[in-house]
């Protein structure tokens, strides 16, 4: 109770950040516009002044000075418009600055909870268009619709006829927008869920091009874009249709009221009750009222997206505001202990792994073995806090794992994923995670550790060479290596590797073999997840995880030859590969 409390504490504050500042900028573009819209007010006035007193005198001098003053007051309300202009362009930068590595940060977190890379990338997407809206003829439309009262109010003072009038259009326009707005509201949504299959699919596509192209599917896969991509087109088209009709018909209706003003105004003056003069500014002032009613349902679409998405980054600011900055702990260098873990896949939510509970101590190396889909890859994912667990621990030293900064932690854990993927970025990059300031000789024994610094002086700008796309310029066996080289960096407390010999060759082994004994020797811990006999060779324990549970845990001999213990050789060979393929067939 008390947490959640805390953490709606964390929210508001995280919300107030995001805010903060902005009532204040609120509040003078309403006041700027306000002077904007009566500034905007002097063509109708100078029209009158110019009618009623200048032509009725025939006085050139009244004609200059009003004339004079007219160019002033035109000259104030461009200087403010710009102004106005100015400030919503930087409130959008401003937002942008803020919000951007935020979003990018969820972004980079939602793949692990099972959103697709299409709906992780819209965050990004949410801070242009919200930055877009507030750069348009848009905000401006918005923040003048409110002072439209002036002008009615104008006219009502001219006459109160022509004021009910206008009075009269500018509702039923702002009935238009309402319209509006409740109609593409709804298909926006729909829009956005079209848009995101259509990403979707055509991002499959770009990462599976090899495939496509080698068994001559590509066009069944434009086939299945060209699908996704016609519901989306419908939608668009229809969402448009809406706009546009909808900005067709309040321009039309501008228009006639603009006449109806002129109209009524010139049955008045034939009636005596309103000067020629008069007439014009009525109907000038009519027309600048309902302009940003106009403009607002032409922007309309554009608003909406821009909500949606302002919406969209506010809730992922507040829901971040869930990760408060740990507090510093020492560095982890005792014990790995489990106890207890349920692991649920994100997001579906399905249990892949329950009660899983073993103790690693500094020095050791646990081998994990058992068939495919038994749950291996889910373990590691839990042990490196890439999945959160369901239900008991991960602890470092007794530290549960969500008690750690969460790039903190990073920099004891060395992790080694089961499909490797390199960052576009040199090598050095690679291996030193991207640190701004690398230690090269870091760099250099983790790449020795990962057997790969020799094969890496042969490249052509050696540590330097740049490794495009998911590191393309490299061979799976190399990209495993430097993988390796990249678990290893800095000598972290825990290295976790997934299947790290599923492409390396004899001379790769042996470094795997090497590296996993000097992980021991430095104090470290090392896990490593195999089908293939050959990476056990230097580890002490052995788990087999085999249909979402850890069913033997213990000293290799005793798991891999039971009845042989002590005299059991120290390396697997065939003979006790085949008996441990043997078990892991057997239910437990
Ligand atoms: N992202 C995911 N979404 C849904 N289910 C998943 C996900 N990842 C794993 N699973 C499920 O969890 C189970 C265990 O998968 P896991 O990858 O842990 O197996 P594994 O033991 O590593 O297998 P392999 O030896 O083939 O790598 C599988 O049944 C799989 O379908
Ligand atoms: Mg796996």
């Amino acid at each position: 109770m008390a947490k959640s409390k805390e953490l709606t504490a964390a929210k508001r504050r995280n919300l107030a950040e995001l805010t903060r500042g902005l009532r204040g900028i609120v509040l003078f573009l309403f006041l700027i516009s306000g002077t904007i819209n009566i500034l905007a007010l002097t063509g109708s006035l100078y029209m009158m002044q110019i009618y009623d007193r200048a032509l009725s005198s025939g006085s050139i001098p009244t004609l200059v000075v009003l004339s004079t003053l007219a160019i002033g007051l035109y000259l104030f309300q461009g200087g403010f418009d710009v102004i106005r202009s100015q400030v919503l362009v930087r409130v959008g930068s401003r937002l942008d600055r803020k919000v951007a590595p935020l979003a990018h940060r969820v972004a980079i977190d939602m793949p692990r909870f099972g959103f697709s890379t299409s709906e992780a990338l819209e965050r990004g997407r949410d801070v242009d268009t919200v930055r877009g809206f507030l750069g348009s003829q848009g905000p401006a439309a918005l923040f003048d619709l409110p002072w439209m009262p002036i002008y009615l109010a104008f006219v009502y003072f001219l006459h109160p006829l022509i004021g009910a009038l206008t009075f009269a259009g500018a509702f039923v326009l702002t009935v238009l927008t309402i319209v509006s707005e409740i109609l593409t509201k709804r298909l926006s949504l729909s829009t956005r869920k079209a848009t995101l299959a259509r990403n979707t699919i055509a991002d499959c596509n770009a990462r599976n091009a090899e495939v496509l192209k080698a068994m001559g599917f590509a066009n069944r896969a434009v086939s299945r874009f060209n699908d996704a991509n016609g519901e989306h087109l419908e939608l668009q088209t229809k969402a448009n249709d809406i706009t546009g009709t909808f900005a067709a018909v309040s321009r039309v209706l501008r228009m006639l009221l603009q006449s109806a003003v002129l109209g009524l105004g010139a049955y008045l003056t034939i009636k005596g009750e309103l000067s020629a003069g008069a007439i014009i500014a009525c109907s000038v002032t009519a027309a600048r009222a309902l302009a940003p009613v106009d403009l607002a349902i032409g922007n309309w679409k554009s608003f909406v997206a821009a909500r949606m998405a302002y919406q969209r980054l506010r809730d992922t600011v507040v829901a971040l505001a869930g990760a408060e900055e740990p507090m510093k702990l020492p560095v982890p260098a005792r014990r790995l202990s489990v106890e207890k873990a349920t692991v649920a896949v994100p997001g579906s939510g399905q249990v892949v792994l329950s009660d899983i509970s073993f103790e690693l101590d500094a020095g050791q190396a646990l081998g994990i073995i058992g068939p495919s889909a038994g749950g291996k890859t889910s373990m590691v994912r839990a042990l490196t806090g890439i999945w959160p667990v369901l239900r008991g621990n991960v602890r470092l030293d007794g530290a549960d794992l969500t008690q750690w900064h969460q790039d903190e932690i990073g920099q004891h854990i060395g992790y080694l994923p089961q499909d490797v993927s390199l960052m576009d970025a040199t090598i050095e990059q690679n291996i030193c995670r991207l640190e701004p300031d690398p230690d090269s000789r870091k760099v250099v024994e983790a790449a020795q550790a990962a057997g790969v610094h020799d094969m890496i002086l042969r490249m052509p700008e050696g540590y330097r060479t740049q490794l495009g796309p998911q590191g393309a310029a490299l061979s799976a066996g190399q990209r495993q290596r430097v993988a390796l080289a990249r678990a290893l960096y800095g000598n972290p407390f825990v290295v976790i590797m997934d299947e790290p010999n599923s492409n390396l060759d004899g001379e790769g082994e042996a470094a795997l073999t090497q590296a996993i004994e000097s992980i021991r020797m430095r104090g470290g811990i090392a896990i490593v997840i195999a089908h293939r006999p050959s990476a056990l060779v230097a580890v002490d324990l052995v788990a087999i995880v085999q249909g979402g549970r850890m069913v033997a845990f213990g000293k290799k001999q005793d798991i891999m030859t039971p009845g042989l213990q002590s005299t059991a050789k120290p390396v697997v060979d065939e003979a006790v590969s085949e008996e441990l393929q043997e078990q892991v067939r057997r239910p437990a």
